[in-house]
């Protein structure tokens, strides 16, 4: 592999790196600073990982740290015994009952606070609602639910039941949502009347309706009253009302079911590369010590801390560390319902001041914009009571990452720039903000116990400074454990690339492309699969090229990623008709449309291009390379390799008209 063929472009980020320490203020009152742990996991690997698994309560001790006999189908802290909401919320009641366990801030300005008696009471109430309507341990609860407490309410409940939750994200479209609800066999759905966004009422009823209408088996379905008068759509047939439920069960509590550390504690499904997404599967006792691990040492939470992460909990960023990691911590966790520029343009920072947050977690694309806006708008409020910043979600460009570092943290917070994935549960590749010198633009070394390469196609690492393909040598806890009732594509997405069964090499290969410098910091390139990352929402392309071809008139369609100023990727689609269709407008809201339809508005695409051809190799591959580069408006290189070279010129200029 040359470094041409993995994405490079991010390039500017790529100049010299300087270097930032950690503000010794921090360093002073650190989780987590003393750099002897890196040996300690090095040394004592993998029973240092119980360092996780004691941030919990277990009503079992495990017998074995890691059980490997059955590679790559790994078992940690063997034979332990916990419940995830008990270690969540029980065991926090007696010091901190009568804290804040969720501070919820509404878009229209109204807010909630859930102490953990609070929490406690209402999962308990709905955890007995639940075992009413049937729901017994193992049986999977689909949720598909905006940003409002009842969310990790019904999560937490599952969890105490011992039934899996699936959350879709509420962003996703109905088919999305019948697609995940068929793939999982799921019989319960939980979700919502609808929601606020930017002060007008959304009507979800009317998606899950129409989701529901396509789910092959009888789901009993249980919806919150977020709208009340606001809400436009007819209930459901045989529709339960949470509120009615939750008060028909009063006072009941529910014993927290015993779990298997390795029973599933739930699904999550992400994109790939083929159509069909993915059902990660996480555990109990793995997860959530990894959850509670990452929290604890890289976060710097404390229970204490106001800490905020302003993602969706309908991605993993949310499940991990807007509800598992930190709660498990006992910390409190804020929640926000609404988007950053409602009402104005400082929302996240009026927030940050009004609660007096702690830590705020948040994505690049999210800077990106703030950047844009101009510091006017922080600046407007007193964000001294911050004391870490961290990304994730895609890689930051250096400009942004000094941005953050100053205009948001005034020179005095760490941010760690933290990578990871759906599938691992929690992060992966950061700096330890109470360690390590920071580099804007490379996420860091792999945390302490993580084991990470960059290779070359036949897994040999690369020279420092050169691209490659990032992999990881050994498990970890919060790895997922396979894909949802498909052990084999489980092997295939992820271990068959650059795996040695016969040498007992099991490698585990993410998918993204990165460089690693000469002191073990790893940079993350972007995605060498046919997945996009798009306002660090993960896309699939072959997702949204089947849902454009499906348009009646459309013949062919390939989708790549453009760079974008704010989104880092958009979505191109470029389009062949089939003959005597005409290349209209009407065509194109078609084809919105059926993206829309099939995946949610985040897939929209940015630019639809009409064209006659997709360039192609003489085997006729499509060469989505050189679409990206077209779309990025770069200079191509040698195309004369091409079947049919003539193309390129036209598309060129249908995208950019010059
Ligand atoms: C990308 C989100 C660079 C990467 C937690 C990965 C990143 C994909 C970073 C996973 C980062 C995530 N720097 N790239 N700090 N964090 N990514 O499953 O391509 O939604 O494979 O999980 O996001 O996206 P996912």
């Amino acid at each position: 592999m040359s470094d041409d063929e993995i994405d490079v472009e991010l390039e500017a980020r790529l100049e010299e790196q300087e270097e930032f320490e950690p503000p010794e203020a921090f360093v002073e009152q650190a989780n987590v600073s003393d750099p002897a742990i890196y040996d300690d996991f090095e040394e004592n690997w993998p029973d240092e990982w119980e360092r996780a698994a004691d941030l919990l309560d277990w009503e079992e001790e495990w017998d074995q740290v890691l059980d490997d006999s059955n590679e790559p189908f790994y078992e940690w802290f063997v034979d332990g015994k916990l419940n995830a909401a008990e270690n969540c919320i029980d065991r926090h009641l007696d010091e901190r009952g009568d804290e804040a366990a969720i501070e919820w801030v509404g878009e229209l300005g109204e807010t909630r606070t859930y102490t953990y008696r609070d929490l406690h009471r209402e999962v308990n109430e709905f955890a007995a609602a639940l075992r009413e309507q049937g729901v017994e341990e193992d049986d999977v609860v689909s949720m598909y639910m905006p940003m409002i407490p009842e969310l990790p309410i019904a999560m937490l409940a599952c969890a105490r039941i011992g039934a899996p939750h699936a959350v879709v994200f509420a962003g996703f479209s109905a088919d999305a949502l019948a697609e995940r609800m068929n793939a999982a066999n799921s019989e319960y759905l939980v979700t919502v009347d609808g929601y606020y966004r930017r002060g007008d009422p959304l009507q979800h009823l009317e998606k899950a309706r129409e989701g529901l209408d396509k789910v092959e088996q009888d789901a009993t379905t249980i919806v919150v009253d977020r709208l009340g008068d606001d809400s436009e759509i007819d209930p459901l047939p045989e529709e339960r009302d949470y509120d009615e439920l939750v008060e028909a069960h009063s006072g009941e509590t529910v014993d927290p079911v015993t779990r298997d550390a390795e029973d599933m504690l739930f699904l999550m499904y992400t994109s790939g590369t083929t159509g069909k997404p993915k059902g990660v599967k996480h555990t109990t006792g793995g997860y959530l010590s990894y959850a509670a691990w990452t929290s604890h040492a890289v976060l710097d939470v404390k229970p204490e801390d106001t800490y905020w992460c302003s993602a969706d909990i309908g991605w993993i960023t949310g499940h991990s560390y807007i509800v598992y990691g930190p709660l498990a911590l006992g910390t409190t966790t804020v929640m926000y319902e609404g988007t950053p520029d409602y009402p104005d343009k400082d929302r996240l920072w009026e927030i940050v001041e009004d609660y007096d947050v702690t830590q705020l977690y948040t994505a690049p694309t999210a800077i990106r914009a703030f950047m844009k806006w101009g510091t006017e708008y922080p600046e407007q409020h007193d964000l001294s009571s911050l004391r870490l910043l961290g990304t994730v979600g895609e890689p930051i460009n250096p400009r942004a990452w000094k941005w953050y570092y100053k205009h948001i943290g005034n020179e005095e917070c760490p941010v760690v720039d933290t990578w990871w994935q759906t599938e691992t549960g929690g992060m992966m590749i950061t700096t330890l903000p109470g360690i390590s010198n920071m580099k804007p633009g490379s996420a860091g070394p792999p945390l302490p116990g993580i084991s990470a390469d960059v290779i070359d196609p036949s897994g040999d690492p690369v020279e420092a400074g050169r691209a490659g393909h990032l992999v990881i040598n050994k498990p970890w806890p919060g790895m997922l454990r396979t894909l949802y009732k498909n052990d084999e594509r489980f092997i295939d997405e992820y271990w068959d690339e650059y795996s040695i069964p016969e040498r007992d090499q099991w490698v585990y290969f993410p998918e993204d492309g990165a460089k690693i410098d000469d002191d073990g910091y790893i940079t993350v390139l972007g995605r060498v699969d046919d997945v996009l990352n798009v306002s660090g929402h993960r896309l699939g392309t072959m997702e949204i090229e089947s849902a454009i071809v499906g348009v009646e008139g459309v013949a062919e369609a390939a989708v790549v990623g453009g760079d974008h100023e704010v989104k880092g990727e958009a979505v191109y689609a470029y389009v062949i008709t089939e003959d005597g269709q005409e290349e209209s407008d009407a065509l194109r809201d078609e084809i919105i449309e059926a993206v829309e339809d099939a995946i949610g508005p985040i897939a929209r695409p940015e630019q639809i291009i009409f064209t006659p051809e997709l360039p192609k190799t003489r085997s006729g591959k499509i060469m989505r390379r050189l679409l990206e580069d077209i779309a990025d408006g770069n200079e191509l290189g040698n195309t004369s390799t091409l079947r049919n070279p003539d193309v390129v010129h036209d598309i060129q200029q249908k995208v950019h008209g010059d």
